[in-house]
């Protein structure tokens, strides 16, 4: 996969793209990511990249020029290498909340540009111009469009086919299944009074797999029951959690509906008591 990032700040990238589970899949060449600054396409003295806004107001509005003429470059360079026209992806607080559905389209992509703003944001004819999607990674405000670029390049990386060192990892994760993370642990088995819970220690991988399961459900239900009531959840998930007064407020209890066919829920009722 390849990705374009326009930016008026790209040492911002150096070290991010250079650590970790990412530097390595630029090194194998499993994702390649190129940095252009935008100020390169800026003219006058100072290669001004904004510009105060028309109506008044505080903050600098990039300006359409140098942005128009920078996109249009980068794009023919990484249509040029792609053999197909990458989209481009504008992060702003005003875009469409990234999460799992949108990070596995994204994936499912051969590249696209990141354009990340500064300052107020950018004239809004360039949005009208030259925008695909724009992406927010949350409803608070960044001092620039350049962390949420590496965010949203780090969740869909690590997706691509081959990028994770274990390919089991990634659909264990958080999200993947509709529920959050059960807890991990590794040795010592015990650290400060703190045991590691003897059914993980069992072998019984049945047992394991239901106490697993039921800590998602916990946590989940405990931490972020919105995501509890869109998740694939089995007749016995739905049971279990009613039995511990887990089903998020007053919502109905829909027992009989049809579990995601995908989803490798343990069924068993007579699992470990947790
Ligand atoms: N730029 C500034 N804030 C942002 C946010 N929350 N998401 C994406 N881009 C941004």
């Amino acid at each position: 996969m390849r990705f374009d990032v326009l930016t008026i700040f790209p040492e911002f990238y150096e070290s991010p793209l250079r650590a970790s589970i990412l530097g390595r899949a630029l090194d194998a060449g499993q994702v390649s990511c190129h940095v252009h600054n935008i100020r390169d396409w800026a003219t006058g003295k100072h290669q001004c990249t904004d510009d105060t806004p028309y109506g008044g107001g505080g903050g600098m509005v990039m300006l359409a020029e140098p942005l128009l003429k920078s996109i249009r470059a980068v794009r023919a360079e990484a249509e040029h290498a792609l053999g197909q026209r990458p989209p481009l992806v504008y992060l702003s607080p005003q875009g469409r909340p990234l999460d799992r559905d949108l990070v596995a389209e994204l994936a499912a992509l051969p590249g696209m540009l990141l354009l990340c703003a500064a300052y107020e944001g950018i004239d809004e004819r360039v949005v009208e111009l030259e925008i695909d999607r724009e992406v927010s990674i949350g409803d608070y405000v960044l001092t620039s469009g350049d962390p949420a670029a590496l965010v949203l390049l780090n969740a869909v990386a690590r997706r691509i086919e081959g990028v994770l060192g274990n390919p089991g990892s990634a659909p264990a994760d958080s999200f993947e299944d509709g529920l959050l993370d059960f807890p991990h642990y590794t040795r010592p088995e015990t650290i400060e009074g703190l045991s590691v819970p003897p059914v993980l220690l069992s072998g019984h991988h049945a047992n394991v797999a239901v106490w697993r399961r039921r800590q998602q459900l916990e946590r989940t239900a405990k931490r972020r029951p919105d995501l509890l009531l869109r998740a694939p959840l089995t007749d016995a998930d739905r049971r279990w959690l009613k039995q511990h007064n887990l089903w998020p407020g007053n919502a109905d209890l829909p027992i009989g509906k049809k579990p995601n066919p995908g989803s490798s829920v343990p069924e068993s009722e007579d699992a470990p008591p947790c």
